[in-house]
């Protein structure tokens, strides 16, 4: 489903592909209008969530006015800001955010993340280390008990290219499992991040204390940032099969 981007875009989908699209908007709506207010900062996220939560903020600003400046995590929102109409901004003019809002690919019970299903966990990262309340959105199907029970392509860790093979080892051997090179789906090459880096996905064997996995990762040369977000999210707006939100 990777490329739709709206439920109004959806063709010839299964029933369960709908009602996850359906549950994004629901999410990504509730949240805007839940944490968004005039004259702030706002951090956008990346993915396919995240168009509903623009489309929302956009609407939001015309009707209402608001003055609202963007700061992207990727060239995909920042793509996505200019489309909209909303003002671009950046860390340098904007180091301070008010609200990041941005989806997920798992969230555990302690809202521990995985992020960079997408490839731009790092952007990511650092724009919700800037922001005052960071703020999550998602569909049923990334709400979990453990991280790996719902998501099952594993930890995103961004690299150096020139290091993804000792970066591979290192993880492996001291946390087991496989981490690979993530692949254009085209099989031409690895996938380059908006960094101009690489991705491993980390296939983990098991429930691990992620808050030192994250830290130990960090500290192998080559690593440029995991896709493990320990102690981040604040709240993440999760859209139902229903048609309700849950809030965490
Ligand atoms: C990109 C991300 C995305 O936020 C994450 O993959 C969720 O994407 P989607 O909203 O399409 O499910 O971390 O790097």
């Amino acid at each position: 489903l990777y490329g739709v981007s709206r439920v109004s875009e959806i063709r010839g989908y299964s029933h369960a592909a709908v009602m996850a699209e359906e549950a994004k908007k629901l999410a990504a709506y509730a949240a805007v209008d839940n944490h968004i207010q005039n004259n702030q900062v706002v951090g956008v996220g990346s993915g396919s969530t995240i168009v509903y939560a623009v489309d929302r903020l956009a609407e939001r600003v015309r009707q209402e006015k608001l003055k609202i400046v963007c700061v992207p995590t990727s060239f995909q929102a920042r793509q996505l800001i200019l489309q909209h109409g909303l003002s671009l901004s950046d860390l340098d003019r904007h180091p301070d955010l008010d609200v990041a809002i941005d989806g997920a690919d798992e969230v555990d019970d302690s809202l521990t993340l995985i992020k960079g299903g997408g490839g731009c966990l790092t952007q990511e990262k650092i724009v919700a280390g800037c922001a005052k309340h960071f703020i999550v959105i998602a569909d049923y199907r990334k709400d979990s008990k453990a991280l790996g029970q719902q998501w099952k392509k594993g930890v995103p860790v961004e690299v150096v290219p020139m290091a993804y093979v000792p970066v591979s080892r290192a993880i492996t051997r001291r946390f087991g499992g496989e981490a690979v090179l993530r692949m254009a789906i085209s099989k031409a090459g690895p996938v380059v991040t908006d960094n101009s880096n690489f991705i491993l996905d980390w296939k983990f064997e098991h429930a691990q204390n992620w808050k030192e996995v994250n830290t130990a990762i960090k500290m192998i040369p080559g690593v440029v940032e995991t896709g493990l977000f320990v102690g981040m999210a604040e709240k993440v707006y999760f859209g139902m099969e229903d048609g309700s939100v849950k809030v965490r």
